[in-house]
């Protein structure tokens, strides 16, 4: 079984993200399991935590779930044209203490959304940049931008519209083969 962790930039009760990685988690095949990784709970990273024994629960926590993972699924909306710092802290979190960083060599992809038309590019590739860095290797196409999310989701937090399905499950198919590459 491929563990698929699925890290939510959001923490808002409603968020759009949350739902839309509710939705992207039914899109993978037998032999994936998708599980949400709680983020929200973690304190801020100081790196004196690595060199004390006061390690925050919530921390080592968050590392021993990481650790279990295969890959990495970042669903996220744009605050202020970069990514939300809730999603910057558990990579910095997840990175140390130095040479032990839970993100090393796993396959990621990233869905950006926003309620407005720019659909989180800014955040998409924001977080592009410390995700080279701590080697994952991230799903360069389709790259996924969902604009307008709010009028993507029904009541019930369903997408429904076909051809965004279509486009996610494209989008699936490509980061379950990029997995099965980094899986030989
Ligand atoms: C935003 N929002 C936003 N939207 C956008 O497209 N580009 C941006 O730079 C920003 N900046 C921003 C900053 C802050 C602090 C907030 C709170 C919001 C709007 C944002 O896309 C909207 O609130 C989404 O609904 C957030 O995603 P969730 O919580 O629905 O997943």
């Amino acid at each position: 079984m491929v563990r698929v962790g699925i890290l939510v930039g959001s923490l808002r009760r409603e968020s759009f993200s949350k739902k839309i990685a509710a939705n992207v988690a039914e899109l993978f095949p037998n032999g994936f399991e998708t599980s949400f990784v709680e983020i929200g709970n973690l304190p801020l990273y100081n790196q004196d935590f690595d060199d004390d024994h006061d390690v925050p629960a919530e921390m080592t926590a968050f590392r021993n779930k990481m650790k279990e993972i295969d890959a990495v699924l970042f669903v996220t909306p744009e605050y202020n044209r970069s990514i939300p710092a809730v999603l910057k802290n558990a990579l910095d979190v997840g990175s140390r203490p130095y040479g032990s960083s839970v993100w090393d060599g796993k396959p990621a992809a990233i869905i950006s959304q926003s309620p407005g038309n720019i659909s989180g590019f800014g955040a998409n590739h924001h977080l592009r940049q410390p995700l080279v860095f701590l080697n994952m290797p991230v799903l360069q196409q389709p790259e996924a931008y969902l604009a307008n999310s709010a009028d993507l989701l029904n009541e019930n937090g369903e997408i429904t519209n076909e051809g965004t399905i279509q486009f996610l499950q494209t989008f699936v198919d490509a980061f379950v083969d990029l997995i099965k590459r980094y899986q030989a």
